[in-house]
């Protein structure tokens, strides 16, 4: 019998999911990234820790990777005991071929930047449906957290730099997604991104933008999983700097 297409998606996200876990090395301090596809990761570093006795920290990048760590067997550390970590390994919601990334769309985005930056490596999983030659392709947006006292004002911002913003509502309560650092989401569409690192800088000075979903020259490497395999993309880190 044919597989389901929701099987051979989860199986290309594990796939990916697996790849980035052998990086992980014994005393290391992991970031955990948010998400489908980072949740197989979270698992793969509990079953090592289980059967090799691997030890290792992970820096949860939501309370959704805090309680998977916790269920998964993983000891969960904090930047202030661990500022500086070996790796992170994260999903993320649109690659491109610089490997630019957008993420944001489990509104994980302020804390999964914060650990990216402390991290030596950031690793990313994806399935093929992420990659994307430029960001905002397939009318994407660029995930905001935004204060919540400074919505009217970053909608404005938004609409004056030529875009439209959007504010997220929670699918499971009436209202508004609240981050886990008590924000709300906004989701800016700007079209194609031809300058992810000029849109980067003029969004982080909007007064009330906590942080945004581009990842410019962050990721070190990405691992594209398919059904029957994984495709590796490597880049030299830049990292932006506004
Ligand atoms: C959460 C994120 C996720 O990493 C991103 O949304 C990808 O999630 P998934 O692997 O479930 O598609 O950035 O803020």
């Amino acid at each position: 019998m044919k597989p389901r297409k929701d099987e051979v998606l989860e199986k290309a996200k594990k796939n990916a999911a697996l790849e980035a876990v052998k990086h992980v090395k014994d005393g290391y301090v992991v970031g955990l990234g948010s998400g489908s596809t980072a949740a197989y990761a979270i698992m793969e570093i509990g079953k090592r820790i289980k059967h090799e006795g691997l030890r290792v920290l992970g820096v949860p990048t939501s309370h959704q990777a805090f309680l998977l760590a916790v269920k998964n067997g993983i000891p969960v550390t904090t930047l202030e005991e661990h500022p500086a970590l070996d790796l992170t390994i994260d999903g993320a919601d649109q690659v491109d071929e610089k490997l630019n990334l957008i993420k944001g769309m489990g509104g994980a985005l302020t804390r999964e930047k914060i650990v990216a930056h402390s991290s030596k490596k950031l690793v990313i999983v994806i399935d093929e449906s992420k990659r994307v030659k430029t960001l905002g392709e397939n009318n994407h947006p660029v995930p905001l957290e935004v204060l919540p006292f400074a919505v009217p004002l970053v909608m404005r911002k938004i609409k004056k730099m030529g875009g439209k913003s959007v504010f997220r509502e929670s699918a499971g309560k009436v209202g508004p997604v609240v981050t886990d650092n008590g924000n709300f989401v906004l989701d800016a569409y700007f079209g194609l991104i031809q300058n992810p690192e000029k849109l980067e800088c003029e969004l982080k000075v909007i007064p009330g933008v906590v942080e945004n979903g581009l990842f410019v020259g962050m990721a070190n490497i990405v691992y594209v999983g398919k059904s029957t395999g994984v495709e590796t993309l490597k880049n030299k880190r830049s990292r932006q700097t506004c």
